[in-house]
């Protein structure tokens, strides 16, 4: 009895401080609604306004407090996180192992936003808060400042103003990033080329969840361009498709420089991922006038002479004959024609 009725207590000095918090905000948003506002704060009289900011008390009861007004079917849907390793109390290091701050070490000291109920006193993580992303950014940091975000400061997302909550949901059962079919999608927020190149007819299998950004790139910044993975484009490729590495005994020297002088890494229009169509393709570099490499359409032109074989150029054009293109290992494979 005597514990029911301190709940009720502690219940109703928080609504009296929430009220006043809302009071406080009606009147700072709108002067006119000024009679509104005085009657409820005449029960508990507003405080001078103050500028938003992080407070510096924590609660002295962490979620328990937080939860008080953060019910399951609120405006705010919070509870997700307790079905990930986030929140989950037996996870070491986790916001809710024992002796952690729970939601306070994301959100920061919350004790006077516990008490108002006002916004401008907690870190949201949304993008129109009072702190800036490398402000927010740190509450996350404090624990994954190692491992993959090793390269994080100083990375192009980092140096661009990116917040970690601009690709992580963290009061999400599954942070759609985290997944291989989702992620794409998450990216294709700030990246629409990409998503334009992933949807033309010769890509790679990202479109059917069946490849993702992050087979390719590190999200969290990396020592190479673009983020690869890997230091060069095709070391990279090579992963998995290892069998355009060789050795061969007689290399095409662009193969063996960048994969994609020829191909794109994402989509294109043409067959598998080519930039350009042969012969153009081939003739951006083979370009030596009179020869025929030069002269693809005059089949006159063409070793063994005739008008005849032209016919070798439609189609794969002048992979009907240089069908080695990635390079051969015949003894008489130097024109990568075997
Ligand atoms: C007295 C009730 C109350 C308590 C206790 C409380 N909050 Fe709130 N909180 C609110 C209300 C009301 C809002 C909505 C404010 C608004 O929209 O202006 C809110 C908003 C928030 C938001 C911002 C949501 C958004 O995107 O606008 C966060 C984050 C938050 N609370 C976290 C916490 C945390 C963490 C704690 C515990 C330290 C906590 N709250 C304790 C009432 C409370
Ligand atoms: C690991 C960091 C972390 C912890 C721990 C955490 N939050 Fe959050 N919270 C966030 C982030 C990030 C967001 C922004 C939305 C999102 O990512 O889901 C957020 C959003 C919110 C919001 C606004 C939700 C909305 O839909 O706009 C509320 C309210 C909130 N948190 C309350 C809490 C409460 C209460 C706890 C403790 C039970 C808690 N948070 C624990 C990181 C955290
Ligand atoms: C108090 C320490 C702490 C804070 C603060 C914290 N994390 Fe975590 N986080 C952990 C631990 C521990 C794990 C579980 C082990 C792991 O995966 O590294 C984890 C896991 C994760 C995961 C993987 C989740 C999964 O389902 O596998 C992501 C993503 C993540 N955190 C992002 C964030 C972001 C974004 C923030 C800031 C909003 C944040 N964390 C704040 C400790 C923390
Ligand atoms: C550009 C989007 C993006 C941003 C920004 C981002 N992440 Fe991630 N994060 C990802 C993706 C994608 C994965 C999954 C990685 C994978 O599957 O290889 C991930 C995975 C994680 C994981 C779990 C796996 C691991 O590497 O331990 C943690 C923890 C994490 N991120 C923390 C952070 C923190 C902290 C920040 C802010 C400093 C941040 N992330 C910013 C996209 C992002
Ligand atoms: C097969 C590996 C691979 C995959 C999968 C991949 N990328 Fe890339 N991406 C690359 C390479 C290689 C480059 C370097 C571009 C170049 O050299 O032309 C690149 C470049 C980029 C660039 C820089 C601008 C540009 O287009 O050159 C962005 C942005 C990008 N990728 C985003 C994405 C996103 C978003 C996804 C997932 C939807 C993704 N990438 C999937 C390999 C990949
Ligand atoms: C909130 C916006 C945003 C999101 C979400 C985002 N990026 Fe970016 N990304 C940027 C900006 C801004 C740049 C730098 C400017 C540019 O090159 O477009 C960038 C650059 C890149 C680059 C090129 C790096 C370079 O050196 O040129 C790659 C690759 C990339 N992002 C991959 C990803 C991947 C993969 C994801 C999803 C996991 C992702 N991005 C999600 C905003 C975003
Ligand atoms: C993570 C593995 C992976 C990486 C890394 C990778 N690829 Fe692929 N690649 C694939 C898969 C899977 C396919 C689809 C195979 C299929 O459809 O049979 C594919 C298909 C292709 C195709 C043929 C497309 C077609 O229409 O037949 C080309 C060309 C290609 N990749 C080039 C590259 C280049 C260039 C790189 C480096 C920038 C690269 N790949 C990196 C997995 C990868
Ligand atoms: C000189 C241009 C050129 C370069 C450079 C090049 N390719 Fe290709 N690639 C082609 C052409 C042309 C085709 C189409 C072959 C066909 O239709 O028979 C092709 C086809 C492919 C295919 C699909 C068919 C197959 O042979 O498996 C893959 C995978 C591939 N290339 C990967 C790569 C990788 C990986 C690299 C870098 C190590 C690379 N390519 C560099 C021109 C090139
Ligand atoms: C990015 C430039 C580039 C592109 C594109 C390119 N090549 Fe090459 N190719 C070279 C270079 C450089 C050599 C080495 C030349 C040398 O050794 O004199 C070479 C060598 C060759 C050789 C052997 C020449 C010899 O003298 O032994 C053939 C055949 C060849 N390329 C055909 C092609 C075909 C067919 C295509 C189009 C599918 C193509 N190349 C696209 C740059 C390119
Ligand atoms: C009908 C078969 C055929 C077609 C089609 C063909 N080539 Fe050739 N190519 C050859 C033969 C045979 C040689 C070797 C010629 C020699 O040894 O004199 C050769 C040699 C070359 C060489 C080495 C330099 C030279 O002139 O000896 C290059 C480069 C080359 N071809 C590029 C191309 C390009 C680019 C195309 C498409 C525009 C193409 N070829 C179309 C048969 C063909």
């Amino acid at each position: 009895m005597a514990n029911g009725q301190t709940t009720m207590t502690i219940k109703k000095l928080i609504f009296a401080a929430l009220l006043s918090g809302f009071a406080l905000s009606v009147a700072a948003a709108d002067q006119t609604a000024a009679p509104a506002a005085s009657t409820t704060a005449a029960a508990a009289p507003a405080p001078a306004p103050e500028k938003p900011g992080l407070g510096t008390q924590y609660t002295d009861k962490g979620a328990d407090t937080c939860l008080m007004c953060h019910v399951e079917g609120g405006d705010f849907p919070v509870f997700a996180i307790f079905k990930t390793p986030m929140g989950n109390p037996a996870v070491k290091g986790s916001p809710f192992a024992p002796g952690n701050l729970q939601c306070e070490a994301c959100h920061g000291p919350g004790a006077k936003h516990a008490g108002t109920g006002d916004k401008n006193f907690i870190n949201t993580f949304e993008a129109d808060s009072f702190l800036t992303p490398q402000q927010r950014n740190k509450f996350c940091l404090a624990c994954h400042q190692g491992g993959a975000r090793m390269a994080w400061q100083g990375s192009v997302h980092q140096r661009n103003n990116l917040a970690c909550t601009d690709c992580h949901k963290i009061h999400a059962e599954h942070d759609p990033v985290l997944t291989k079919a989702t992620q794409p999608d998450v990216c294709y927020k700030c990246h629409k080329q990409q998503r334009m190149d992933f949807s033309k007819p010769s890509a790679h299998p990202v479109r059917f969840g069946e490849m993702t950004c992050t087979d390719c790139h590190s999200p969290h910044g990396s020592d190479n361009d673009f983020l690869l993975k890997k230091p060069t484009v095709n070391q990279l490729c090579y992963t998995c498709h290892a069998e355009k590495r060789g050795p061969f005994l007689w290399e095409h020297a662009p193969v063996a420089e960048n994969c994609t002088l020829c191909h794109s890494p994402h989509g294109t229009v043409r067959p598998t991922l080519l930039k350009k169509s042969p012969p153009l393709l081939c003739q951006q570099c083979h370009s030596v006038n009179n020869d025929h490499a030069n002269l693809a359409y005059t089949g006159a032109q063409l070793p063994g002479g005739s008008a005849g074989v032209s016919r070798y150029l439609l189609a794969g054009s002048c992979l009907n004959c240089h069908s080695q293109i990635h390079g051969s290992n015949s003894p008489a494979g130097d024109k990568l024609m075997r």
